[in-house]
């Protein structure tokens, strides 16, 4: 079945210092992290992603700013607003992703288990839909 999407508070280590968040792979996220992007400079109106992935799983944060994602398992989909740090998303398999709404300072941190695969990638929804419903 479809691994479900949700909210992960992460470790925090904020002090009168200023703020630490971890995230260790295996513990705070369920998968090792294999690989590490970041998208900024994100334009207004710009909507990111519109891809499922048959394998990789992600925590996605906002490290700076604010942006959506809206997240579909071929049967329903649901809109999550990161703007802090400290919490961050997890998305596993056999999900379709759109990023959308980012404000202009946005900049959003992605940890993902599986090194760049574009076999691993649906880009087209209804072949997504299609895979998705039948699990
Ligand atoms: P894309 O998948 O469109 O980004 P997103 O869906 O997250 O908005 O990726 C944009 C380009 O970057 C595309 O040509 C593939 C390339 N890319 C890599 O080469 N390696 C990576 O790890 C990622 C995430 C993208």
């Amino acid at each position: 079945r479809v691994d479900p999407c949700r909210l992960i508070d992460l470790p925090d280590h904020s002090d009168d210092r200023g703020g630490l968040t971890v995230v260790e792979g295996g513990r705070d996220v369920p998968f090792e992290i294999r690989r590490v992007y970041y998208i900024h400079g994100v334009p207004d109106g710009a909507a990111r992603g519109a891809h499922g992935h048959r394998r990789l799983r992600q925590l996605i944060v906002a490290l700076h700013g604010a942006f959506d994602v809206v997240v579909d398992d071929g049967h329903a989909s649901a809109r999550f607003r990161l703007d802090s740090p400290g919490r961050g998303l997890y998305v596993g398999p056999m999900i379709w992703r759109d990023m959308v709404d980012f404000t202009p300072d946005a900049v959003g941190l992605w940890l993902v288990s599986e090194l760049y695969d574009p076999a691993d990638y649906y880009r087209d929804y209804a072949e997504f839909r299609r895979d998705a419903r039948a699990l």
